[in-house]
């Protein structure tokens, strides 16, 4: 049986790894855009992130990352119209191809849209490159909305958007 929970600075080592092992298996690599040191360090810092983890049998086998930081000075905010809201965003989404298709991202978006609801998040933002089906469909699939396609930090994405 999956199990999922919220992932700790104590399992950084294995979500260093799902990263890789994830990242080798893309084909197309500007679907996922690379995550640095300080990202890292961000993702494991409880103030900035909230991180749930899938694991089968002890072994993790998909992320997806919620940000607590406030966006500020974000052009797609401010695109949307939302610099008055209280605003999160969604990302890391990864599974293991063996995986996949199976429902485990849909179980770990509604694990974040939880956290996001009890923080009182108006909205969320989910990026995708637009060719990336899998990620488009499973952000789709949770209720969001395909309100742009932009370019963030020189990748071409979707930006869809989550009315909580
Ligand atoms: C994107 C990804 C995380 C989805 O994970 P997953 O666990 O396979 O997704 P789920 O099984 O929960 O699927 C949820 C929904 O997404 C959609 N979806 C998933 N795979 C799809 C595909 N190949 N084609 C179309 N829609 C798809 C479906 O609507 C699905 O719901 P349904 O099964 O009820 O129809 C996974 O494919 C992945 O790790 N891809 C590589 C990394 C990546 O590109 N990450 C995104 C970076 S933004």
């Amino acid at each position: 049986m999956i199990e999922y929970k919220k992932i700790g600075e104590n399992e950084r080592e294995k979500v260093q790894v799902l990263v890789e092992t994830v990242l080798d298996g893309l084909e197309r690599k500007e679907f996922f855009i690379p995550i640095t040191n300080n990202e890292y360090d961000d993702m494991f810092n409880d103030s900035k992130s909230i991180i749930y983890g899938a694991y089968d049998d002890g072994k993790l086998i998909g992320i997806a990352r919620m940000s607590l930081e406030e966006l500020k000075n974000d052009h797609i905010k401010k695109e949307l119209n939302l610099e008055n809201n209280k605003v999160t965003r969604f990302g890391k989404y990864m599974v293991l191809s063996e995986y996949r298709n199976q429902g485990i991202m849909k179980h770990l978006q509604a694990r974040l849209i939880e956290e996001s609801k009890k923080l009182n998040y108006e909205y969320v933002i989910i990026l995708a490159h637009p060719e990336n089906v899998q990620s488009n469909g499973a952000i789709k699939n949770m209720g969001a909305e395909l309100v742009e396609t932009t370019i963030y930090k020189e990748y071409l994405r979707n930006v869809w958007l989550l009315k909580l």
